[in-house]
């Protein structure tokens, strides 16, 4: 990993946990506490229901807290929806946006999910940008083409790499226990930041940092962050034990 760069692990819980998961983010929060995080961000995205909450026990520890999405807007007649300004407020640092799940589930196409990442910086939140192919698209011979067209299109309007993150995870690859071999993530990785050149200039995707996210474990992190290109993880399952969590942190 270039030396400009800060290593983000980041946690999604996904439409995980009760107020019982407590528990577990103090275990992160304590093993943070006793271990020497350096140049490594470490970042929990639980259900918005428990987001205040794990934001005000996290507030003297490096932990981020952040959401798992938004709506474009600030506030208004939109029922169950959240809006980046209300994840502020409710103690997130960042949010997440495009992740496959809600693109498959609620069909959000790049325009959406830019207008999201949009409302996020309006807010003041840091955004992470998800983008991957999924198995048809591999096999095609598609994924660099599909991945990086959806990134360029998602992109926010002022986005730099201080405030934009992107995260690769190839759709095949998540909750399945299947990674992605290191020679396609770095190749993936690689083909992302020169596209980024285009939005951000060379020296703002030099920058940024892309995480890669699918089944990443305390036993495949360590070869995954040491790609040269890989700034991180975007982890789902294992994140849920704060045990498995802070071995992915000890692989950086
Ligand atoms: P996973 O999920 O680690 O459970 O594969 C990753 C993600 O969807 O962000």
């Amino acid at each position: 990993m270039a030396l400009q760069r800060k290593t983000m692990i980041a946690g999604n819980w996904k439409m995980n946990g009760l107020a019982e998961s407590a528990a577990e983010l103090e275990a992160v929060i304590q093993g943070l506490a006793s271990r020497t995080l350096g140049a490594t961000e470490m970042a929990i995205c639980p259900p918005a229901t428990l987001l205040f909450g794990f934001a005000e026990r996290a507030v003297d520890s490096p932990l981020m807290i952040g959401g798992q999405d938004c709506h474009m807007a600030a506030s208004g007649a939109h029922t169950g929806d959240i809006s980046a300004e209300m994840l502020r407020d409710a103690g997130a640092a960042l949010v997440l946006v495009g992740h496959s799940e809600r693109r498959a589930d609620y069909g959000e196409s790049d325009a959406v999910v830019k207008d999201k990442a949009e409302a996020a910086l309006r807010a003041g939140l840091r955004v992470i940008v998800c983008v991957g192919e999924t198995l048809a698209e591999r096999d095609a011979g598609r994924a660099a083409e599909v991945a990086t067209a959806q990134l360029l299109e998602s992109l926010p309007e002022g986005a730099a790499a201080e405030t934009v993150a992107v995260a690769y995870e190839p759709v095949w690859a998540i909750g399945t226990g299947r990674v992605a071999e290191t020679p396609d993530i770095a190749e993936m990785h690689s083909a992302l930041r020169q596209s980024l050149a285009s939005a951000l200039g060379s020296e703002g995707a030099a920058a940024a940092q892309i995480l890669y996210g699918g089944s990443v474990k305390p036993g495949n992190a360590r070869d995954i962050l040491a790609l040269e290109d890989v700034d991180g993880a975007l982890v789902g399952g294992a994140s849920l034990k704060a045990s498995d969590f802070l071995g992915i942190l000890d692989a950086v």
